[in-house]
């Protein structure tokens, strides 16, 4: 089916924007492999017409483009370009970033390499700018200069040990670290401290980018309508679920990698067929004005979420712009504790549900609502209908204190005496609930 007979297809996240097997962007790839696929080596029109159409949603000065197959493949090479052109090697990064999964950004994503070889003696973490539970939050007078100190800080503690700074990475919208909306105008004051220090900021757009966020089509513009980062990259979306990704960056940067001699060649990047599915994608976003969509949808899904913030206790924070939204659970206000297991229990009551929702951040407990851009105001109310009745009902089992299990064995699990626990039962909810003997001084409940 094509245009308006073709089902809207909106729960494959993560890579597909404007919708699952969209037929424009599977008509333009199929038509392209029936022409020419080859590599960037040989000219082809649709690279100077794609790098032309993603020039027109940048500031000027982002005007030299580089062609790849991986959000990876781009953050590696934004890290190049910064090392090449600033001369330095040394990168800050936000606590509890990811940013790919090649040796260089694992290094670079405290999320992954606190659980491999730890820390190099070259990456140093600043503080999520999380104005909900970081340490200045929404009652501080001005958290975007605050949290953009504690970069400073982190930059100065560097030079002290006699290294210099190549990079600042962040992805505009802190994914991973947790739906995280950074205070407008903190990137603008980092950029100014990363950049006295002869580095150079990378946005990395690969989760966030390309319209999602509504009121302009890249996320780091909420910062400013200045503020220009050195380095832009993109992936997951730009290709709707095909391999294409891309690092945007000033001439300035560009011609000190190029001064190298050392081309940079990727045999795949670029290829006639990623950039013919790239354009399909960018007139897809433009036909079906998917950025205003995501804005209006947006704002809608926010409304019903925070109708539900008044009605159930456990959800601490709703944060978000356009159709990227978080949802942060709680165990209680005072302390703002992560709800962590009622986060899993509620994404695996949604799966149920045939909703597919994440968690981010890192107590894990956040719920990531980062759909294709297609997602509907119909698509809102269900989904926010069901998250509803699930949370109605968990409440009612915590309440009164009722067990059921999924696994008989794990009920045989002794849970720490003598003090009130909440107690995660993993197994089949209709096998009944644990020994009386251990319900009522726990609060259970199952997966
Ligand atoms: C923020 C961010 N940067 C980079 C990457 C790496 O992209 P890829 O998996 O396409 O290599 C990801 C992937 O999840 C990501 O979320």
């Amino acid at each position: 089916p094509t245009g308006a007979e073709r089902p809207r297809r909106w729960p494959c996240g993560g890579g597909c924007s404007v919708g699952h097997c969209h037929p424009l962007v599977v008509q333009a790839a199929h038509e392209q492999n029936q022409v020419l696929n080859t590599n960037s080596r040989y000219l082809h029109d649709n690279i100077v017409d794609y790098a032309q159409r993603l020039s027109e949603t940048l500031p000027e000065k982002l005007c030299v483009f580089y062609f790849l197959n991986s959000g990876s493949e781009a953050n590696d090479l934004a890290l190049r370009l910064a090392r090449q052109y600033t001369g330095h090697w040394d990168v800050v990064v936000l606590d509890h970033a990811y940013h790919g999964h090649l040796s260089s950004l694992i290094d670079i994503s405290p999320y992954k390499f606190r659980g491999l070889d730890g820390q190099k003696e070259w990456v140093h973490v600043a503080p999520l700018p999380d104005t909900y539970r970081g340490p200045y939050r929404e009652d501080h007078p001005n958290p975007a200069v605050a949290y953009a100190s504690e970069v400073k800080r982190v930059v100065s503690s560097v030079q002290e040990k006699g290294r210099k700074i190549a990079a600042f990475f962040a992805e505009s919208l802190p994914s991973v670290g947790g739906q995280i909306i950074p205070p407008a105008g903190y990137f603008p004051e980092v950029a100014e401290h990363v950049r006295r220090a002869g580095g150079v900021f990378v946005a990395d757009e690969i989760q966030v980018g390309f319209g999602r966020v509504g009121k302009h089509f890249w996320a780091f513009q909420l910062q400013g309508e200045d503020f220009v980062p050195d380095i832009v990259t993109m992936g997951k979306s730009i290709g709707n679920g095909h391999p294409v990704a891309c690092v945007a960056t000033t001439q300035a940067v560009a011609r000190a990698f190029e001064a190298t001699g050392v081309e940079y060649f990727n045999t795949f990047g670029g290829s006639p067929v990623s950039c013919a599915v790239g354009l399909a994608v960018l007139d897809v976003l433009e036909k079906e004005q998917l950025q205003a969509h995501a804005a209006c949808v947006g704002s809608f899904l926010m409304e019903l979420l925070g109708q539900q913030k008044a009605k159930h206790p456990i959800i601490g924070d709703i944060r978000g712009v356009g159709l990227f939204v978080g949802v942060d659970l709680i165990k209680d206000k005072a302390t703002r504790t992560p709800a962590t297991e009622e986060a899993d229990y509620l994404v695996s009551r949604l799966k149920e549900n045939y909703i597919l929702l994440s968690t981010d951040g890192p107590g894990r407990n956040v719920l990531k609502f980062k759909p294709p851009m297609c997602f509907s105001l119909d698509n809102a109310q269900h989904v926010v209908a069901k998250l509803d009745a699930i949370l109605t009902d968990m409440e009612e089992k915590m309440r009164s204190c009722e067990t059921l299990r999924l696994q008989p064995e794990a009920a045989l699990l002794s849970p720490p005496l003598g003090e009130c626990a909440l107690l995660l039962v993993l197994g089949d909810p209709e096998l009944g609930s644990l020994p009386s003997a251990v319900a009522p001084s726990f609060q259970t409940f199952c997966l």
